[in-house]
Parts: C-alpha cells; structure tokens; sequence
C-alpha cells in the first residue's frame, strides 16, 4: 500500500513506543517520515531501522518543547523535504507521571512540566507546521490526547490537564484552519504497553485496566498506530476536531461494570 506517496510526515516522539510504531507504519505506506525526538539514541536507531525496511525515514534530534528548536526542525523539513503533509504531535513528558498524585499533592513545578512537554510541545510543532500546510492546501494534524483528558482520575492529574488541554487545542485548529484544507483529530488511547508503560507499571495495573476493558486484551502500540494512520490519510478527509478513543472500550462503559461483571 502507498497511500502515502508523495507525502511528507512529522513524527514527534518517533524514537520509541506508539510514535515508533506511526513511523514505521506511514514509511510502509510510503511517506517521508521525520522523527523528531529527543533520544540521542534511540533517533537514529530507529531511522536506520526503517531505511532497512525499505521506508524512507530522517531522525532529528530536538526537544520539541523548545520554541527554537522547534522552528529551526520545520523550516529545515521544508527546506529539504519542500512540504509538511502529516504532522503527529506524539511526544509527551511521560517522566513526569511518576510524581503526578492528587490534586492537593501536585507539586505546581510538576505541573508546569507536564504542560510544557504535553502542550507546548504539541502546540510550538502546530504553529511551525501550520504554515507550510495552509501554503500547499492542507495537511493532517494527529494529536495524541489519552481517555485521562476525558475522565477524572485518582492521580495524574497534571498530566490529565494537559490532556484535556490537548484536546481544545485539537479543536481550535480544526476550527481555525479547516476551511483552508488543514484537518486535526485526537487520538485518545488508554492504557498501551509500551516500553514506557512496562517499565514504571506495577503488574497489578495491568489487570485493573484488563479487568475495565471491553475487550479482551490490552492495546498494543500498532493498535494505536492504525488508527493515526487513518486520521492523517484522506481516508478520514470527512473527520476533522473531534477525539477518537482507542481504548479497548474503556471509555464507553458504565464505570461499575467491571464490579457487576465480577458479581457474575
Ligand atoms: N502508553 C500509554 O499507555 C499511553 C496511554 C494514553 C496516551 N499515551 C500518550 O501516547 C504518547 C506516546 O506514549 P508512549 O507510551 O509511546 O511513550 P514512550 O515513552 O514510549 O515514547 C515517547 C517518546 O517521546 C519522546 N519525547 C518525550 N518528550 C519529548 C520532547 N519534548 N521532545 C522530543 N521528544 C520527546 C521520548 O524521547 C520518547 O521517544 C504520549 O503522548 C502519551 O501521553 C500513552
């Protein structure tokens, strides 16, 4: 499959887990892919990966929460590549979940980091992004959002903000530059295992979220990649602003359903 012939991608957060498996899915499917990650390296190991899989992939090395490195990534793109037709705003400072509790907890620094890395970031790769898409006629933004931006939690709080906070800003782009060609979705997943989450989650998380699903299993991160797959083709040229959960269901349900399932 080529669908995306011709078209240039912008993964950031393409190093590892979910933004790896985008990377290597839209290469496969014959984008230019660049991934934009902080991972010195993870980057060029996962570009070298791709090249010997036939895809054609550019690893760039860049904090995409920092303004000038953020500009200097898009014009170099543009500068090499001529157009930005698939931006995956991916990255997230996932870091920092681990000291993300309640709310009368929260550390304000805390905060302030998650936002940085889970907003800034999305919203410094849009507006550098958005310029080069409204020159050629559009482009397809995907913006990895999560059901915490959706639904209240007992802890990662700063970082369901953020989330939420993603979600608007998925909204205010589809609002502002839909009829100039520019679609924008989020993707909201629940819990993925990647090496992120395998390596902070105490194995009894696994089964709440198993036991809370729809499904029977757990996703996986091409479960994920699918899906961005689709929102940043022209397949999905009728869906702009809105937030699809890929979550196994979990945002669907009662929340008492997996206590009524265990009543039998
Ligand atoms: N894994 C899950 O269960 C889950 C669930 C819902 C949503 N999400 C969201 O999916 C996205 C990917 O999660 P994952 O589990 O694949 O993460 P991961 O930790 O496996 O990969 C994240 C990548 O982003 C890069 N990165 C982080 N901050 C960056 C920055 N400022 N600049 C450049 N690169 C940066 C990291 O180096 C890493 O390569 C995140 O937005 C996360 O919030 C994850």
């Amino acid at each position: 499959m080529s669908e995306f012939e011709g078209k240039v991608a912008v993964v950031t957060g393409g190093a590892n887990g979910m933004g790896e498996r985008v990377a290597h899915t839209l290469a496969e499917r014959g984008a230019v892919v660049v991934i934009a990650d902080r991972d010195g390296e993870r980057t060029p190991l996962v570009e070298r990966e791709i090249r010997a899989a036939g895809g054609d992939a550019h690893g760039f090395v860049v904090d995409v929460s920092v303004e000038d490195q953020v500009r200097d990534l898009m014009t170099e793109v543009v500068r090499r590549f001529g157009r930005i037709d698939v931006l995956d705003n991916n990255a997230a400072a996932l870091e920092l979940t681990a000291e993300d509790p309640d709310i009368a907890a929260l550390e304000t620094s805390v905060l302030m980091g998650t936002l940085t890395g889970n907003l800034v970031g999305p919203f410094l790769c849009t507006k550098y992004a958005l310029p080069a898409m409204l020159t050629q006629g559009g482009g397809s933004i995907v913006n990895m959002a999560s059901v915490s931006g959706m639904l209240g939690e007992t802890s990662l709080s700063a970082y369901g903000m953020s989330k939420a906070a993603v979600i608007q800003l998925t909204r205010a782009v589809a609002t502002q530059y839909g009829k100039q060609g520019v679609r924008c979705n989020a993707v909201a997943p629940a819990l993925v295992m990647t090496r992120n989450t395998t390596e902070w989650m105490p194995p009894e998380f696994k089964d709440v979220y198993l036991r809370n699903s729809l499904t029977p299993y757990i996703g996986a991160p091409q479960d994920i990649a699918e899906v961005v797959a689709f929102l940043a083709s022209d397949r999905s040229r009728y869906m702009t602003g809105h937030v699809v959960p890929v979550d196994g269901g979990i945002a669907a349900a009662s929340p008492i359903v997996a206590d009524r399932r265990a009543l039998g």
